[in-house]
């Protein structure tokens, strides 16, 4: 009998995680263009279509979310799109060994606002120090908000980061408004690299 059920929850969570990315993503695979917190899929069907030689994965932990994604790159018919239904930190760890990743995006990520809750926010140093363990040299990081007190803490972040040179001013190669981005007013981006 297992002591804690959420423990082994996730401990199955991860199992079956595991089993689906190397279903997904068999032998030698191409660098991964990934984007966490995907939503919809809007940027990326669009990325993917742009870029047909490109292995692209988009995860959300919302399970509606991913199912409109998926009917979007299915009636697109685009065999190097793939969507996932996880948390970004679990995704990271059931990644199969050797996956490295091409480019990372954050879209509007939830910004939790009060301060008592930024122990929530996606991007923190530890989770910035996972995302490089899979990414080489150069490997860039692109992230955009419209709440500018959240977009100010990832700067300071990323500039005292150990593993990202950040470059905010680096043109982004590929632009298309995401469900949020057109919802707001204002938006502010930063680019990073992989050291
Ligand atoms: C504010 S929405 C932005 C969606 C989309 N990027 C856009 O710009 O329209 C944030 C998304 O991140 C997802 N999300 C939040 N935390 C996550 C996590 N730790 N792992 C995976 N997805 C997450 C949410 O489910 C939600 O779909």
């Amino acid at each position: 009998m297992t002591a804690n059920p959420h423990q082994a929850e996730l401990a199955e969570r991860r199992r079956a995680l595991r089993a689906e990315l190397q279903g997904r993503l068999p032998g030698e695979t191409l660098p991964m263009v990934w984007e966490i917190g995907c939503g919809h899929g809007h940027f990326l069907a669009a990325y993917a279509a742009a870029h047909r030689g490109e292995l692209c994965v988009g995860v959300d932990q919302e399970l509606d979310r991913i199912r409109r994604a998926v009917r979007k790159q299915e009636r697109a018919r685009l065999t190097n799109l793939h969507f996932v239904r996880s948390e970004a930190g679990l995704f990271l760890e059931a990644l199969p060994p050797g996956v490295v990743f091409k480019a990372v995006y954050v879209l509007f990520p939830d910004p939790w606002p009060k301060r008592r809750h930024h122990k929530h926010r996606l991007l923190q140093r530890g989770f910035m120090h996972a995302v490089a363990d899979r990414a080489g040299e150069g490997t860039p990081f692109y992230f955009r908000t419209d709440h500018e007190p959240y977009f100010r803490d990832v700067e300071t972040m990323l500039q005292q980061h150990p593993d990202w040179r950040l470059e905010p001013w680096t043109e982004w190669p590929f632009e298309l408004a995401t469900v949020f981005q057109v919802r707001a007013e204002k938006h502010y981006s930063l680019v990073a690299f992989r050291r």
